[in-house]
């Protein structure tokens, strides 16, 4: 096994061994201003307190680049912008707990409308402007969302028939009778607001992720999640006051909120943000152009870019780049090994999860890269393996990945769901639903997911969700999907589907349903695969047998088969 040495250089935190034998929370929580005021927002902490600072204000809190256009905000105009929308809210009527859903490709004003809905107190819903018709009614409902901030464009994806407890609309672009005007309101609104105060276990973000049975479930996030967010910012992005940052996720995703947003912005740096297709081309251009330091991406954006070949790297001036990070999937050690030679960079792994809220196990640039592995626990969190009953099992061993419960950015609960919220949990530990090892010097070192859940390009997909939309088609009739192994995503969808008497498989058909999916779900979910066959294994109370057909697709042994129906 080959081992990389840690990152040359100086860094925020020297010796991670000894932190993580000594940290406690509550010694991290001095360094916000709540603290010592007792005033706690996190919206205040990430941008006001910053504006406030001399030293600060007129920095940069953003850099937006979106093809040709390119927008720079600092501190103060980020601060005023959102206290804008603060206001803005307020006069429509919105209060605290209140969810306010964010539905528009990324831009400035999504980061104001943020950090206002925030400033009064109201949980932010990010929706992935990729979503379709049924995603976003689905998450509408069931977060009983009352107002939306969305674009023109994506305002004829809401239906709002169905949706009564959606009681405005603000659109920006504007031209649609019976929504409000975004420019208009916010051009009216003050720029000086006050934040609403709250306690730590206010909400402040839902973000909905996906199961294996069911619609997608709502992660409910709470403000304390701020100090996870800049304890790992600090520690594991290692960000510098003068740092240019860059997390190329969506703020729709965890990742684009935990460290599209707070990470950066609650450790004062520059923070790039990218709209727009990706290239490798348009990627180079933004770390050469903005000069980016610190970059967290993912395992597929950095296969693509290893197969667009080493030309296009080399044709940039990539040398800004001191740190690079990646999470959302297993990274292969090839990758690791060819960004080393390409980059002169090593990547480090990172893992976690929406219901996490932040990073928990990680490879800490003082920390030796074993590639493969996703690093160790974080200083205050407790991870290991441990069986269905909640043992904990011996090193090298296969199990569920496991956490001690209490560290600060967990999920609240489940919106709406404490039962689902109650099931994560075994003896103290939260079950990830991730099987992993741990080697005998403490790293752990990734499976696979335990559940149906599929990871296509770093975003999970709940099987029942497509399988739901896949049966609405007029020719199908049954239908079942499931996660197959894929170079360049991870996995890919494949759908197996019976059809409807009068129906013959076609190229024509499949097509025509893979688009239904597109269209009526997201790109994202729709199937790259789809198999005709004649009936779907369920068990004798009528689930199906995924398992199954992933076995068979695969040519694995087929396991337990006596709860499969005759
Ligand atoms: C997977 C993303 C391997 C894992 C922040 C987890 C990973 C799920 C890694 C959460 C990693 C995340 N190596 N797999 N470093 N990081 N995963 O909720 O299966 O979108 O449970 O959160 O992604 O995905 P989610």
């Amino acid at each position: 096994m080959k081992m990389l040495a840690p990152l040359a250089g100086k860094h925020n935190v020297t010796d991670f061994e000894a932190l993580r034998q000594t940290f406690e929370w509550s010694q991290m929580e001095r360094d916000f201003s709540w603290f010592h005021t007792g005033k706690l927002n996190a919206a205040y902490e990430a941008i006001d307190r910053h504006a406030e600072n001399p030293a600060k204000a007129d920095q940069l809190a953003l850099i937006f680049q979106d093809g040709q256009t390119e927008e720079k905000w600092t501190f103060t105009q980020l601060k005023e912008r959102s206290n804008q929308a603060a206001n803005m809210l307020k006069s429509l009527g919105a209060a605290k707990g209140d969810r306010v859903f964010l539905f528009m490709p990324r831009c400035p004003d999504f980061y104001a409308s943020f950090f206002g809905i925030l400033k009064i107190g109201a949980v932010a819903g990010p929706l992935f402007e990729a979503f379709m018709e049924q995603a976003v009614e689905d998450r509408l409902k069931d977060s009983g969302a009352s107002i939306l901030i969305t674009t023109a464009e994506l305002l004829q994806r809401v239906n709002r028939d169905n949706l009564p407890e959606l009681k405005e609309v603000i659109v920006l672009e504007c031209e649609t009778d019976g929504v409000h005007d975004y420019t208009e309101l916010m051009d009216q609104a003050s720029t000086e607001f006050e934040p609403v105060w709250l306690d730590k276990e206010d909400g402040m973000l839902l973000h909905y992720t996906s199961g294996s049975t069911g619609k997608p479930k709502g992660v409910y996030h709470a403000h304390r999640a701020m100090i996870q967010h800049y304890a790992t910012g600090k520690w594991i992005l290692d960000l510098q006051e003068d740092d240019v940052y860059w997390c190329t996720a969506d703020p729709g995703w965890v990742t684009g909120t935990s460290y599209g947003i707070f990470g950066p912005w609650l450790n004062g740096a520059t923070n790039v943000i990218a709209g727009g297709r990706f290239t490798p081309e348009a990627w180079y251009k933004i770390i050469e152009k903005h000069k980016v330091t610190v970059w967290y991406t993912a395992p597929t954006a950095l296969r693509k870019l290893a197969a667009a070949g080493d030309e296009v790297a080399h044709s940039h001036d990539l040398s800004s780049l001191r740190h690079v990070l990646s999470v959302g999937e297993p990274l292969n050690p090839e990758i690791i090994y060819w960004a080393e030679e390409v980059y002169g960079k090593r990547i480090h792994d990172t893992w976690w999860m929406t219901e996490t809220g932040a990073m928990l196990i990680v490879n800490h640039p003082t920390l030796s890269i074993k590639p493969g592995a996703m690093g160790k626990p974080i200083p205050g969190v407790e991870a290991a393996i441990i069986d269905d009953a909640g043992n904990v099992l011996p090193a090298h061993t296969s199990g569920n990945l496991a956490v001690k419960a209490g560290w600060p950015s967990m999920m609240k609960t489940i919106w709406g769901n404490q039962e689902k919220f109650d099931s994560y949990f075994i003896n103290g530990w939260y079950v990830s639903g991730d099987s992993a090892k741990m080697d005998e010097e403490g790293y752990f070192w990734f499976e696979g997911r335990l559940d149906d859940v599929i990871n296509t390009s770093g975003k999970l997909v709940g099987p029942f969700e497509v399988e739901s939309k896949l049966i609405e088609h007029y020719a199908v009739t049954e239908a079942a999907v499931i996660g197959k192994p894929d170079e360049e995503r991870g996995e890919i969808i494949k759908a197996f589907i019976t059809l409807d008497k009068g129906h013959k498989d076609s190229m024509e058909l499949r097509e025509e349903i893979r688009q239904f999916i597109k269209k009526g779900l997201s790109a994202h979910a729709a199937p790259r695969e789809i198999e005709i066959v004649t009936s779907i294994p369920k068990t004798r109370s009528g689930k199906i047998m995924r398992r199954l057909l992933r076995a068979k697709e695969l040519g694995l042994p087929l396991g337990d088969t006596s709860t499969l129906e005759e």
